[in-house]
């Protein structure tokens, strides 16, 4: 099989790359990439030269969307804008890419025959206090972001139930783990906890999310792919929920650091409280997370500790500037 993955040069959508790759070992895959901020070729370094191609281009692009297209069997789509913050600050991009980009891939896709996976996210359900959402559970969104997820999603319904289009979801809890943009609350407190710097933690710090190790999602995203039934959305989420203040004790202890670094910050505006999701159908197919928190955060911080050759361009260059805007301080 030919996929081709969009936003594969991303946090996400290489390790998804990788994946597929190792377990599908006659495959090969084109990425479609942006290469915006979070994109990056380095992100695909060490995979073997002739099962990947990386070709630079916009998914809102019809022509680069429909040459990328020729000759794959699959389109599976990582490529967004992805950051709630930035959302807030800048709608705008969302729209264009995580709406207007789903559509012009899934016209392709339909033109092909081909099928088109969707990765989306919990947060297209909004926030809930107790119980978890399955899918079935109306859309909800609170932010830009999600709002622009959801769109794409309601797209992917429309596609199957108008057309026939072979499109499906699966959406995903919170993820971490290597490779991803230190603008997320993981990879953020894990550098500043190794800088010294301040974690800023929004509000009380009480919000509560569901995190998956980057490779599990990835596992479902491939079993969904390979077995998923067209018009359906699947929830994977992680095997564990926790507040953010939690998660940033948990990187203060592997960082050796004092709890004395936390900083309350002012609180996101629209914050979700909590995410939460069942997974029973993705389960159904022979899914199951691998990893808990505990083992995947300390498998992260060691990454990050070992990595700097990677996060070191990001820490000295646009992120400087990013995080300033967002936490009125410079960092170290
Ligand atoms: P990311 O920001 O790390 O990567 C996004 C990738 O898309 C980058 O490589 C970027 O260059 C590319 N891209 C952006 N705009 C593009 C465009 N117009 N055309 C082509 N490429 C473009 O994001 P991520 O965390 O890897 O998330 C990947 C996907 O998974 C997103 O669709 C996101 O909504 C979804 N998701 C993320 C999480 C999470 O916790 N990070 C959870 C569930 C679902
Ligand atoms: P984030 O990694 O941005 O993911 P999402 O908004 O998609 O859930 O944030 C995870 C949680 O951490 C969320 O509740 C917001 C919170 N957060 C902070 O408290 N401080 C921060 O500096 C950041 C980036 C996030």
């Amino acid at each position: 099989m030919r996929v081709l993955v969009a936003g594969g040069a991303g946090f996400i959508g290489s390790a998804f790359v990788r994946r597929r790759l190792d377990a599908h070992p006659g495959d090969s895959v084109r990425v479609l990439d942006k290469l915006t901020y979070a994109g990056r070729r380095e992100n695909l370094d060490g995979l073997p030269g002739d099962g990947v191609e990386i070709v630079e281009g916009d998914i809102a692009d019809r022509d680069a969307v429909a040459a990328a297209a020729l000759g794959c069997d699959a389109i599976v789509n990582f490529a967004a804008e992805s950051h709630v913050d930035r959302s807030i600050h800048s709608p705008g991009e969302f729209i264009q890419t995580d709406v207007f980009g789903t559509f012009v891939l899934l016209e392709a896709a339909r033109e092909a025959g081909i099928r088109h996976l969707q990765v989306s996210t919990d947060e297209v359900y909004g926030s809930i206090e107790s119980g978890s959402f399955t899918e079935s559970s109306p859309l909800s969104p609170s932010s830009p972001y999600s709002a622009s997820k959801a769109g794409g999603d309601l797209l992917v319904g429309a596609y199957h139930h108008t057309y026939g289009a072979d499109a499906l979801i699966v959406r995903g809890s919170n993820n971490f783990g290597p490779r991803q943009h230190p603008e997320k609350l993981i990879p953020l407190c894990i550098l500043n906890g190794l800088a010294g710097d301040p974690l800023p933690v929004y509000g009380d710090g009480m919000q509560v999310r569901n995190w998956i190790f980057v490779d599990d999602f990835c596992a479902a995203i491939d079993v969904v792919l390979d077995r998923g039934e067209p018009g359906v959305a699947y929830n994977a989420g992680g095997p564990d929920e926790l507040p953010n203040i939690e998660v940033v004790r948990g990187i203060l202890a592997l960082t050796g650091r004092e709890e004395s670094l936390i900083e309350h910050v002012a609180d996101r505006p629209g914050h979700d409280r909590r995410y939460s999701l069942a997974s029973d159908a993705v389960r159904a197919l022979g899914w199951e997370p691998a990893v808990r928190f505990a083992e995947g955060l300390g498998r992260t911080v060691e990454w990050y500790r070992d990595n700097e050759w990677w996060w070191g361009p990001i820490r000295s260059g646009e992120y400087r500037a990013y995080y300033e805007r967002q936490y009125g301080r410079a960092l170290t």
